[in-house]
């Protein structure tokens, strides 16, 4: 199984690393922050619980589950048209309107998974009214997904009962007990004011929120949780996780404007050796 989206964030190329650091026993999965979902795809957890603030990649993840025949179904009749700036955009403002009478159906699914492959560098972006906006990557592009991709990921959402939720990453948390294992991959804190990758959804996440989360990762390792987390290797993610084992890691950064930037530094936290 693989990701059906391309991700800002996506984890694909740090998966050998967080694969090793997994522990060797562990009770469910929890990922808070799961966008399009790399790692938790490669470690197929037995129980998880996966949660996201973007309503609309929820629902991508209950229709997969529910849905996953209407959804190629839909995606396969996009794909029959060869794209043009015209089809994209029409296929934009489909979508948009979805969004507007918040319908969270498998069409909505297929739509932005259809859009992800025709939009600029598969970014997720929405102005201040939640509306979806990034141009036409300007490529005619073959199939948009992969059947048997789509199949097995629903199979696995159905047969190990993986719960689904929509809401801030605090209360994704509430029922981590001793034993399960965290994941915590949120927008990273910008290496510098310029690299902002905070615009996932209406709401980005501000310093604060990095407070409130590091505050969630002491609560989860004093309850005895396993914790692991993802961010940039920066000043403000030192300090809060000082504690804490931090491992460097090189890079490349398939998702920056700016060719110049396409690698950099992050780290790996975790409250286990
Ligand atoms: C770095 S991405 C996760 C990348 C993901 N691990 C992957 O492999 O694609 C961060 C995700 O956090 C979500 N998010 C932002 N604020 C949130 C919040 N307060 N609670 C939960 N999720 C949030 C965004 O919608 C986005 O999908």
């Amino acid at each position: 199984m693989s990701p059906v989206l391309k991700w800002a964030g996506g984890k694909t190329q740090l998966l050998e690393e967080l694969m090793s650091k997994v522990p060797q026993t562990y009770n469910t999965y929890f990922e808070p922050f799961i966008g399009a979902g790399a790692f938790f795809l490669s470690l197929k957890p037995k129980s998880a619980v996966i949660n996201d603030t973007n309503e609309q990649l929820i629902n991508l993840y209950q229709q997969l589950k529910h849905s996953p025949s209407e959804i190629i179904s839909i995606v396969s009749s996009l794909d029959e048209v060869a794209c043009d700036k015209n089809y994209y955009y029409k296929i934009r403002e489909r979508y948009n309107q979805k969004i507007t009478s918040k319908e969270l159906d498998p069409e909505c699914a297929a739509l932005m998974i259809w859009i992800n492959k025709h939009c600029f560098n598969g970014l997720y972006r929405v102005n201040s009214q939640g509306f979806f906006n990034v141009p036409y990557n300007n490529k005619v592009t073959g199939k948009s997904l992969d059947k048997d991709n789509v199949e097995a990921i629903s199979r696995f959402l159905k047969e190990q009962n993986v719960t689904i939720l929509c809401s801030d990453f605090e209360n994704a948390c509430k029922k981590v007990s001793p034993g399960d294992f965290v994941y915590l991959d949120s927008p990273y804190v910008p290496e510098s004011s310029s690299a902002d990758f905070t615009d996932y959804t209406k709401t980005g996440f501000s310093y604060e929120d990095h407070d409130r989360l590091a505050d969630l990762f002491v609560r989860l390792d004093k309850l005895g949780a396993y914790v692991m987390l993802s961010n940039n290797d920066v000043p403000l993610v030192r300090e809060l996780y000082r504690e804490y084992n931090i491992e460097p890691l090189e890079v490349k950064r398939l998702i920056n404007r700016n060719a110049a930037k396409r690698s950099g530094k992050e780290v790996i936290v975790t409250n286990y050796q």
